[in-house]
C-alpha cells in the first residue's frame, strides 16, 4: 500500500524564517516537522544525517541559537528566528575546516554516517572551549554514538583539530607582528 503524502498547498502553512548557515530561510511547512526533515527535504541540506530518529545517537546534530540540539526532536516551528549551522557551514570559501581536516587525516570517518553530528558536537565545544583536555573532548562527545570506528581516532581527531588551531592562531599573531613592525 503506497503511503499517503501530505498534499496540502505549501501556501497553507505560516512562513518559518530563520538563519542557515548566515542565509536567511523561510518555509512554509508544517510546523510540527521536524527540523532535521525540513534541512534535508525542503533546503537540501542532506549532510546531517538521521541514525535512531529519537534524540539517542547525535547524528541529526546541528547548532542551533549557539547550543548543540538534536534536529530529530526539534519541531521547525522552535527554530523560528534561530540561527543554525549545519555540516555544509563548517567550509570557509571551499576550504575544509580544521575539524574536517582532522577526521581525515586521523581516520575520525569510516562509513560517515556519525561525521556530521561528531563535527559539529566537536564544533560546539571548540567554539566555547577552544584547550579542551581529553576528558572535556569524550564529555562533548558523550551524546553521539559512533558504530565503526572505536571512537579513539575521534577523539584523536579533535585534539589535533585544537593543536592545528592553536597553530593557525600563533601564526596569524606572528604575521600581524611582523606586519606592524615593518
Ligand atoms: S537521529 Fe537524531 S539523535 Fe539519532
Ligand atoms: S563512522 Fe560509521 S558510525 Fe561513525
Amino acid at each position: 500500500m503506497s503511503r499517503k503524502r501530505d498534499e496540502s498547498p505549501s501556501s497553507l502553512w505560516p512562513a518559518i524564517q530563520f538563519t542557515v548557515n548566515g542565509g536567511s530561510r523561510t518555509v512554509r511547512v508544517p510546523p510540527m516537522k521536524r527540523l532535521l526533515d525540513v534541512l534535508r527535504e525542503d533546503l537540501h541540506l542532506t549532510g546531517t544525517k538521521e541514525g535512531c530518529g529519537e534524540g539517542e545517537c547525535g547524528s541529526c546534530s546541528v547548532r542551533m541559537n549557539d547550543e548543540l540540539v538534536n534536529s530529530c526532536l526539534v519541531p521547525v516551528l522552535q527554530a523560528e528566528g534561530a540561527d543554525i549551522q549545519t555540516v555544509e557551514g563548517l567550509a570557509l570559501n571551499g576550504d575544509l575546516h580544521p575539524l574536517q581536516q582532522a577526521f581525515l587525516h586521523h581516520g575520525g570517518a569510516q562509513c560517515g554516517i556519525c561525521t556530521p553530528g561528531m563535527l559539529m558536537a566537536a564544533a560546539q565545544l571548540l567554539a566555547h572551549t577552544p584547550h579542551p583536555s581529553a576528558t572535556e573532548i569524550r564529555e562533548a562527545l558523550a551524546g553521539n554514538l559512533c558504530r565503526c570506528t572505536g571512537f579513539m581516532h575521534i577523539f584523536e581527531s579533535v585534539a589535533a583539530a585544537a593543536d592545528a588551531h592553536d597553530a593557525q592562531q600563533a601564526n596569524e599573531h606572528t604575521m600581524e607582528q611582523t606586519h606592524h613592525a615593518r
